[in-house]
């Protein structure tokens, strides 16, 4: 037991609506202990039981998706339609692995001799880290956690400080199903501390990070030191290409989407919007209007589209952003500078150059950003203008443009007319400096397993 604790606020009043532990470093060392003393019944039970149980947690996340829904707009902001969703979107995840679970297929290879039997099976790697971020407590967290409990995984899952009860709550909710004790675990804490003694403790064997690049490469480089495996879905700067001959009216429903999902707070939100120049007027012209009626509010409220952001610091470097777009020759479309609240109404911003920092960093914020060029070598040039590699989306009516174009895009994904390319069945990962791994899809067990070979040599009979 841990005596200190640690606020949980609404970001939409800041009140503080429940208190955390604030583990120390024998919480996080009891926390792996359990997690390791639960492996071997876990991964013992054949992989059909397993995925019986990871498909009971998306029943009852499904079943209860209102009380999950508050929760995560409570603790994290945004509208409660949104966060029902992510619900949905976290249970797909647990509905996904648990028909994975039972085609976990290994395989036999032609020995060199006829005496000789080469089999390989697919094993659990053991104890993973799962560290998440606060934009989709639920998802992020099932991303990770499903895959691993369907693989024989036992976990300690850290969520952000700002949005643990979330976290908290489905760890609960899945004991409550029947998955045995010791087998998730969750520890909480503020700053870095807990992270990083989870990260430096021998027994865990996996590492999975979703987060900022920053911390990011911090935990890679905990878990190179001592050679442990680790992956690790870090920012995006995505481009939303518009070209010249795309559905006016799709590219801008795609934009919505692309943008403003949790108030622009995804990796995967559209950050710079490279419009061929022939189609920047009707695109600007097209889209103000359905960003001038978008609503902000607490997410409790019915009706809001855009919640508060998450905290003061997120407030502040939209302005930031925003301050130094326009003091360096951007245009102010819509919208006004923020001030100090956290709801940020949506801005759009014209005449954007890659000088700008906004070119350069993740908004995190409802901020468009529009940089029209000349034509399509031009576009591609600008779209992979960044360290980052998440994700891109590409505008046209030409299919075969469009695979042009995307096979030019140095991205880990990509939406064609479509602004929302997130899906428990698609591979979701970056390259570049976005990370690697990939969450989602067959491939996104692949990181909780190792590759045991067997070589067997039949003995002579007598
Ligand atoms: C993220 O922001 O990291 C992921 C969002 C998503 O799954 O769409």
């Amino acid at each position: 037991m841990t005596a200190a604790r640690f606020a949980v606020r609404d970001p939409a009043t800041d009140a503080i609506i429940d208190e955390v532990d604030a583990c120390d470093d024998a919480a996080v060392d009891a926390a792996v202990a359990a997690a390791e003393a639960a492996g071997p019944g876990w991964r013992a039970r054949p992989a059909p039981a397993r995925g019986e149980l990871v498909a009971a947690i998306a029943r009852r996340m499904r079943a209860d998706e209102a009380r999950l829904g508050a929760l995560i707009t409570a603790e994290g902001g945004k509208p409660t339609a949104e966060a029902i969703g992510e619900v949905r979107y976290a249970a797909s995840f647990f509905e996904w692995f648990a028909g994975e679970a039972p085609r976990i297929y290994g395989e036999t290879i032609p020995a060199a001799r006829a005496d000789q039997q080469i089999v390989v099976e697919r094993v659990p790697v053991g104890v993973c880290a799962l560290i998440t971020p606060w934009n989709f407590p639920a998802a992020m967290l099932a991303r990770k956690l499903a895959p691993a409990l369907a693989a024989g995984c036992t976990v300690v899952a850290k969520p952000s400080e700002l949005t643990p009860l979330t976290t908290l709550a489905l760890a609960a909710l899945a004991e409550e199903v029947g998955v045995p004790r010791g087998v998730i675990n969750v520890v909480t804490g503020q700053g870095p501390r807990v992270p990083t003694r989870l990260v430096a403790d021998p027994r865990v064997r996996k590492v999975s990070f979703t987060g900022s690049t920053a911390v990011g490469r911090a935990v890679l480089t905990a878990c190179a030191a001592r050679g442990v495996r680790a992956s690790v879905e870090l920012g995006g700067n995505a481009p939303f290409v518009v070209l010249a001959d795309a559905d006016v009216e799709r590219a801008v429903a795609a934009a919505l989407v692309a943008k403003f999902r949790n108030a622009g707070q995804t990796c995967v939100a559209a950050n710079r919007f490279v419009v061929e120049a022939a189609i920047a007027a009707r695109f600007e012209a097209a889209l103000v209007p359905r960003v001038a009626a978008l609503t902000v509010g607490p997410g409790a409220q019915p009706g809001v589209d855009l919640g508060p952001l998450i905290d003061d610091r997120a407030v502040a470097k939209v302005r930031r952003l925003v301050e130094d777009a326009l003091a360096r020759g951007a245009r102010l479309v819509h919208g006004a500078v923020p001030g100090a609240s956290r709801f940020v109404a949506p801005i759009v911003l014209a005449e954007v150059t890659a000088e700008m920092a906004i070119w350069r960093e993740e908004i995190f914020g409802p901020v468009v950003a529009i940089r029209a060029v000349a034509d399509e070598a031009a576009a591609v040039a600008a779209a992979n203008d960044t360290d980052a590699g998440l994700c891109a989306y590409v505008m046209t009516r030409d299919l075969g443009r469009a695979r042009r174009v995307v096979r030019q895009l140095a991205v880990g994904m990509v939406g064609v007319n479509e602004g929302l390319i997130s899906t428990a069945q698609a591979p979701f990962g970056g390259v570049k400096a976005s990370g690697y791994g990939r969450e989602g899809s067959r491939h996104g067990l692949d990181d909780y397993l190792d590759y045991q070979y067997v070589m067997t040599t039949a003995l002579d009979t007598p």
